[in-house]
Formats: structure tokens, C-alpha cells, sequence
């Protein structure tokens, strides 16, 4: 058996990957795994929180599509757009080197199901496909429905006319729920613009993820970095009727039970043992993923609010951005706070002083603060962030989306004080802790998280 693994090198895809890989490479020790995946991406999975893989799983370079001496524009969809043009000669030879280091031809093939071009390469090989969707699900039927999405909505939003419709922004009608199966949850401003373009053109990137709806219904199985127990009913039956396997196997990036803090003085960054120092549950943490760039006014009026309000907080901000500080805040709040250019989230959001996460509400960090009983305070910013942000705030109820879209200081200062100060918080905090104990039962044994990995790796090993 020796079966492929396509990664999509953006965001936390290929590290979301390569934890189930890991996972898979255990449950079928006999089995051969080819990761394949860009070079930048595999070294910076690798420093983040691998260090060492199982012996039968084995990585392989796919380019890039960056050509040399290239001056990039410091738009981040750059990089995934020349990466995408690459496709998919670039995963054909790679899939060729590992055939012929292997000595295997490739008997399955599980792939990133935004690379919906691995379906054809499957077909053509004859092998089963098996994508896997990381995002949450309700963002798949986003993509499922797009035909449906932009026939209902995109005219009334002004999509498609010329500029005489203005900036084809309509408030009233952005804040309205969507009329399409499983997701009558979501409101139209939730959609990110690859759905629903609104005023801006088609790029390659929307193109791709239009084609992901149309192809991914071709595969029988498909796996989802997600808990059936969180799930809208209707979303879950509309799923299930398009997927003879739906296999939720669970929060792929994470291991459940979240393993135990190691000691405060192992910790080299000091988060965990300047945590120890604060009370419990009163620490805001503060991170925004390694993509996004907080705008300038939006990070000073954060920074007076967390200096006002003595909010005992722990923020992990790059050193590159560090001056957009106020003058003085970092020797101003050294009493209450820390700073510091990264922080072991899931050990931060495990310990028992963090009292809210100040996320931009990626699905992986989400899902952390999930599994450990922590609520949010959401500043979404791009692509699935608004979405998760509903999920979060008006479907879950387990956070505050920050007022008016961005960080002000009266703001921020609210959204504090109502978590870690009040009874509505209060309630927010037990909610949370009420999914956590879900999910750890579903990944339990005999789990529905459990059970459906177990199908997966019969899939994969069927001949
Ligand atoms: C991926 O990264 C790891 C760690 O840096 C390295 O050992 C491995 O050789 C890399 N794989 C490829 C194909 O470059």
C-alpha cells in the first residue's frame, strides 16, 4: 500500500494535514505515506510543532511556481496564485518521484480538497480519492452552493454592474440569512468575496475554490476536520445526502484529550510561568495567526484599552510590528502584561490563568480554544474569518464578535469586561466548557469522532 497525500502549502492546511497523516501512519503502520508539499511550507511545518515523523511517511518537494529572482507585491494571495497556476504539473512530478524512490505505484490518494484537481489525477490512476475539507463544513456548502449563492444574491448586491451601482455594498441587505440548504445560520455578509465576489473581479484563487463545490461531489468519501455533534441538522442531512461517507473524524490538528502543560520552566518563550503568576481565568491572550496585519489605529486604540482597563493580558505580536505600539505601552503595562513575538498557543489556551482568546478567528484557532473551555473575542479578518465569527458568536455562543467589525478602545474594553467580569461571560464560559466535553466524547473510544477515523483507514486500505 502506498498512498499520496496532497497539501495545499497556505494557512494551517498543510499542518492540519500532516497531523492526520500522522495519525493515519500509526493506525497502518504497513502502509507507505508520500506527503507531498512546497518546500516552504513543509520547513515551516516542521519548526512549528513537528519535529520528527513516523518512519513510513515520507516527504516530497512540490514547486512552487515562484520563478527565480521574483519580487513579490506583499499581497499574500500572490503566492497561492502563482502556486496554483503550478497546478498540477508540479504534484504529477512529485507523485512520479515517489513512485520511483518507493519502488510503489500509489494505491489511494488523499488530498486537501481545495486542490480539486487531484480528483482527475486519482480517476486517471484508478485509485480511490479521498479528499479532506479543513475549514468548517458550513464553508464547504458555501462553496457547493456558489452558483445558487451569486444567482439569488450577487445582483441585488450590485455584483456585476458597472461602477455607476456605487461600491455595491447594501448593510440591510449584507446582514440578511442565507435562503440555501444547511446554512440558513449564515448571514450574506459572512460570505468570504471568493463566494460571492461582490465588486471585485474573479481571481484564480475563486476560480479554484468555484471548481472545489462542483468537484468534490464526485468523491464518495469525504473527510472533515470536524465534529458531527456541531452541526445545524440541516447542514449535517444536506452533507450526508451528497457523501455516501461523511467522516467527521474530529479536530485533525489537535490531539484530544489536549495533552498535559509540561513544566512552567520548560517553557523557553516564559508564557507558561509568567501564567502561573496571574490569577485564574483572567488572562486575555492575544494573537492574530502569523498572515494577518492589524492596521495601525486598530492596534493602539487595542493597546489603551488593555492599558485603561488593567487587563492582565499575554499578546503575542511579531517584533516587526512592535512600533505601531502607543509610545511607552510596553513599559507602562509590564505590571499586568506581556508581549512576547510568539507563544505555544495550545499550552497558553490550556492553562488555567486564560480567561479569553483574542482570536481572528481561523478555524484551527478556534477549534484550540474549543478544546480547551476558552472563549473568544472575534476581530475576523479575511477569508473564512467572518464565518467562524458567526459560528462563534451567534450559533455557538461562546464568544463576543468585537463591536462595529474593529478594534476601538470602548470596544475592546466592553468585550472584556463582559467575559471576564460578568454573568452573560459567565454563561459564555460554561457553554464552551459544555462543547469541549462533546467533542472529547466523540473522540473518545467508541466516539463518533473515533468510529469514523476507523473508516477512514479502512477506505484508504481497501484494494
Ligand atoms: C521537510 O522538512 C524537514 C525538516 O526541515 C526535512 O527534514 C525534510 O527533508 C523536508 N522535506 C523535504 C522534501 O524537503
Amino acid at each position: 500500500m502506498h498512498v499520496a497525500v496532497f497539501a495545499f502549502p497556505f494557512g494551517c492546511h498543510a499542518l492540519a494535514l500532516i497531523n492526520l497523516v500522522q495519525k493515519l501512519a500509526r493506525a497502518a503502520q504497513e502502509t507507505q505515506f508520500s506527503f507531498l508539499n512546497t518546500e516552504k511550507s513543509n520547513n515551516s511545518i516542521f519548526s512549528a510543532s513537528i519535529t520528527s515523523l513516523p518512519d513510513n511517511i515520507k516527504t516530497y518537494n512540490v514547486a512552487d511556481g515562484v520563478p527565480q529572482s521574483h519580487v513579490f507585491s506583499g499581497d499574500p494571495i500572490e503566492r497561492v496564485e502563482l502556486f496554483i497556476k503550478e497546478t498540477p504539473k508540479n504534484f504529477k512530478m512529485a507523485l512520479e518521484t515517489a513512485v520511483a524512490v518507493t519502488g510503489q505505484e500509489i494505491s489511494c490518494l488523499i488530498a486537501d480538497a481545495f486542490l480539486s484537481f487531484s480528483g482527475s489525477i486519482a480517476e486517471s490512476l484508478s485509485i480511490p480519492w479521498i479528499p479532506v475539507w479543513i475549514p468548517v463544513p458550513h464553508s464547504l456548502s458555501t462553496h457547493i452552493y456558489t452558483d445558487m449563492i451569486r444567482q439569488h444574491y450577487a445582483n441585488s448586491l450590485g455584483y456585476g454592474c458597472s461602477n455607476s451601482c456605487g461600491d455595491g455594498h447594501d448593510v440591510e441587505l449584507e446582514e440578511k440569512t442565507l435562503e440555501i440548504p444547511g446554512l440558513s445560520e449564515l448571514h450574506i455578509a459572512d460570505l468570504p468575496v471568493e463566494v460571492l465576489p461582490r465588486d471585485a473581479q474573479e481571481t484564480p484563487f475563486s476560480c479554484l475554490l468555484g471548481q472545489i463545490g462542483n468537484m468534490v461531489q464526485k468523491a464518495d468519501t469525504l473527510v472533515l476536520n470536524f465534529y458531527q455533534e456541531l452541526y445545524p441538522e440541516p447542514l449535517l442531512i444536506d452533507l450526508k445526502s451528497k457523501f455516501s461517507n461523511l467522516l467527521n473524524v474530529g479536530f485533525i490538528s489537535l490531539s484530544m484529550p489536549p495533552p498535559s502543560l509540561p513544566p512552567s520552566t520548560e517553557d523557553t518563550t516564559g508564557c507558561l510561568s509568567w501564567l502561573d503568576s496571574q490569577k485564574s481565568k483572567t488572562v486575555a491572550y492575544i494573537s492574530f495567526g502569523t498572515v494577518v496585519n492589524i492596521p495601525r489605529s486598530e492596534m493602539e486604540e487595542l493597546a489603551e484599552a488593555l492599558e485603561e482597563s488593567r487587563t492582565p493580558f499575554l499578546w503575542s505580536l511579531r517584533e516587526n510590528v512592535r512600533d505601531c505600539l502607543p509610545n511607552g505601552f510596553l513599559e507602562r503595562t509590564t505590571m499586568h502584561g506581556k508581549v512576547v513575538p510568539w507563544a505555544p498557543q495550545t499550552q497558553v489556551l490550556a492553562h488555567s490563568s486564560t480567561g479569553v482568546f483574542m482570536t481572528h478567528c481561523g478555524a484551527n484557532s478556534v477549534y484550540e480554544s474549543i478544546a480547551n473551555g476558552v472563549p473568544m473575542i472575534c476581530r475576523p479578518f479575511f477569508a473564512d474569518n467572518k464565518l467562524n465569527a458567526r459560528l462563534v458568536a451567534d450559533v455557538w455562543r461562546i464568544g463576543e464578535r468585537i463591536d462595529g467589525g474593529v478594534f476601538t478602545k470602548t470596544g475592546v474594553a466592553r468585550s472584556l469586561d463582559l467575559i471576564l467580569q460578568h454573568e452573560q461571560g459567565r454563561r459564555i464560559r460554561s457553554r464552551v466548557q459544555a462543547i469541549k466535553e462533546l467533542v472529547l466524547k466523540a473522540s473518545a473510544p467508541g466516539g463518533h469522532a473515533t468510529q469514523a477515523f476507523k473508516t477512514l483507514v479502512e477506505k484508504m486500505t481497501l484494494v
